[in-house]
């Protein structure tokens, strides 16, 4: 599904030119559950840009679904985005104004459904991620746990095909990652493609597969032991 091949990335400051991805090689395919582990400033969230299509200012190729990442606009990269990948981030990045149910809910409207359209598949996703009693609340009124309860829901209304979780139990206590750890295994068990960023040694046993990274080269790819 996702094909990368020698990639580069060079982020320019002035007169320095850093170079964060290198000859970077990967294959991901539909069904997987990757972790990427690496020290801060490795470039896990630049590789997760680019393989999100937030950011398509590399060298070397992208090939989704076969298709060439060459030549997309601004445009057709953001429509790509909304329709294929759904984003968990480590504080959650709920709209706290709005209730659970409109934080689920603004995917789908972005998407083109109006307000009649929506209910049953946000109430689907809710359930599914064991929020069905609390869609009326505001976020602050929840757990953080539950707040990134919400932040899945909201990245899987769509049916993307992939998903990027950049250091989700980052903010969360041991026994609250273990339970969203545990909703990404669910989810990854009914089919999704997951690519995990993580620090955290102990979430690795939910994933089928370890990349590491350092230095913006890719030391290790590896079968995660069950
Ligand atoms: N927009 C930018 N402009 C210039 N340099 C950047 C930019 N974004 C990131 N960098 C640099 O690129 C390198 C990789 O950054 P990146 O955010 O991908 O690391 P990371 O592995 O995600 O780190 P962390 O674990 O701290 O999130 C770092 O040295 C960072 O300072
Ligand atoms: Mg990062």
């Amino acid at each position: 599904m996702i094909d990368l091949k020698d990639v580069n990335k060079y982020y320019k400051t002035g007169e320095e030119s850093l170079h964060v991805l290198q000859d970077v090689n990967l294959t991901i395919d539909k069904g997987e559950f990757v972790a990427i582990m690496g020290p801060s400033g490795s470039g896990k969230s630049t590789l997760i840009n680019l393989i999100g299509f937030i950011d398509r200012k590399f060298d070397g190729s992208y090939l989704f679904e076969g298709e060439t990442m060459e030549k997309v606009s601004d445009k057709e990269l953001s429509s790509l985005r909304n329709k294929n990948v759904g984003f968990v981030f480590q504080n959650f990045q709920l709209i706290e104004n709005n209730t659970v149910y409109e934080n689920i809910e603004l995917p789908l409207l972005y998407g083109g459904k109006n307000f009649s359209q929506t209910s049953e598949r946000v109430l689907e996703v809710a359930e599914r991620v064991g929020l069905a009693d609390k869609v009326k609340k505001h976020p602050k009124q929840l757990s953080g746990g539950q707040q990134q309860r919400v932040a899945i829901a909201r990245a899987i209304v769509n049916d993307p095909k992939f998903i990027i979780a950049d250091e989700p139990t980052g903010a969360l206590d041991s026994h609250t990652s273990k339970e969203i750890m545990e909703v990404f295994q669910k989810l990854n068990k009914e089919g999704a493609t997951i690519i995990l960023v993580t620090h955290d040694p102990d979430t690795i046993k939910y994933c089928n597969r370890l990349i590491r990274i350092i230095d913006g080269k890719i030391i290790g790819d590896e079968v995660v032991a069950k």
